[in-house]
């Protein structure tokens, strides 16, 4: 099944979101990825950053760094000299919770509306599954979707207000090739080789905890020019974005980001959607600036303040979000309207809020 139409439609309340309130655009990027990855999997969206599901993840998501992802001898630690033991045990209790709950609303919704879960659970016997194995298969889905698809919007809005050459090119490219009269589409890509070339500046920030050294493949001045530079531009001048003498290198892909071999991520399709959309989208309607202290000055964005969770988010930082004219803000009112009824297959019974 494509899951654009509910990409679209996510993407539809995101741009209204941020338009109403844009101050609180760190958790309505949040809300955007969780709720989509909701939908896709146990077929429940979140019309709310403050829905239990949303807070309960990200919640669990950063309460445990477990030292024995590194080490893994620390486990015969007695669990009296581990607290993070007892975190973990705790993290476990939280996220059964949350994954079983969902599974059985998906079992008692009394109709389907293609998510990924009615399959799972219509062939479980068939394929081996018990209760637990199903609801942690779902689980591991949404760990994959949502916190690190937010990351890679919240880094690029983090980016452009840090680096304004780069947003004033993307404007220049979007108001050239779009317009103000309509909101772009996935078709208009292929005109805008600038948000292409954007969207793959994505940094993997410092200290990451990655299997592939992608940080280190990323920053390796050898075969970057200015590798710590959030700089598009590198990708207009090579599809790669490496120096000229490192294009033809073996096995450089543009989207290592993802990881590779048998263990490439398994979104990356839904993940490289969102990440374009939301790009294109967001760079369109708006203008991006530092915030300013009470003296009126400009406030620098510090691109290095990641937290250590399981995967790296930028800290909730601020900046000031203003819709680029009345025009592009009429648009996102009527995109967000016509998004009605492709939001409302995925929401039903009591959508409660986290206590
Ligand atoms: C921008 C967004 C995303 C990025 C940068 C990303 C990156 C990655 C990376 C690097 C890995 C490989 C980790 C390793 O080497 O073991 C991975 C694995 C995985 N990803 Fe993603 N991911 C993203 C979005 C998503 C989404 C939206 C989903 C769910 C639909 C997802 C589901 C998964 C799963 C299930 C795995 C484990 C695959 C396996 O071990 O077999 N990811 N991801």
């Amino acid at each position: 099944m494509s899951h654009r139409p509910l990409q679209d439609a996510e993407n539809a309340q995101l741009m209204y979101d941020i338009l109403r309130s844009p101050d609180e655009h760190y958790d309505a990027v949040r809300r955007f990825s969780s709720s989509l990855i909701l939908s896709v999997v146990f077929g429940k969206r979140a019309p709310r950053f403050s829905t239990k599901e949303v807070t309960d993840f990200y919640h669990v998501q950063h309460m445990s760094y477990p030292p024995v992802d590194q080490v893994p001898i620390l486990k015969y630690v007695p669990e009296m000299f581990a607290k993070w033991k007892r975190v973990c045990r705790e993290v476990h209790d939280l996220q059964h919770n949350s994954y079983s709950g969902l599974l059985e609303e998906t079992e008692k919704r009394g109709f389907e509306n293609g998510c990924y879960m009615e399959t799972i659970l219509r062939r479980a016997a068939e394929w081996g599954l018990d209760r637990e194995m199903v609801g942690y298969l779902g689980g591991a889905l949404i760990e994959g979707g949502s916190d690190i698809t937010s990351s890679f919007t919240n880094s690029m809005i983090l980016a452009l207000i840090a680096f304004p050459d780069a947003q004033r090119k993307a404007h220049e490219e979007l108001d050239r090739v779009i317009g103000r009269d309509r909101a772009p589409e996935w078709e208009d890509l292929e005109d805008l080789p600038y948000i292409r070339a954007l969207y793959r500046g994505y940094k993997i920030p410092k200290d990451s905890a990655v299997i592939i050294n992608v940080w280190g493949i990323f920053h390796d001045p050898e075969v970057y020019n200015n590798p710590e530079i959030f700089n598009p531009d590198r990708y207009m001048e090579s599809e790669i974005g490496t120096k000229k003498s490192h294009e033809n290198d073996i096995g450089q892909r543009n989207d290592l980001s993802f990881g590779g071999g048998r263990r490439v991520c398994a979104g990356i399709h839904v993940a490289k959607y969102s990440a374009t959309i939301n790009a294109m989208h967001l760079l369109w309607a708006f203008d991006f600036s530092p915030s300013k202290n009470a003296k009126g000055e400009e406030i620098k964005p510090d691109v290095w303040d990641y937290a250590q969770a399981l995967s790296a988010s930028p800290n909730p930082f601020k900046c000031t979000i203003r819709p680029r004219s009345t025009q592009h803000a009429e648009i996102i009112r009527q995109r967000f309207t016509e998004a009605t009824a492709v939001l409302k297959q995925f929401e039903y019974g009591e959508i409660k809020d986290a206590a």
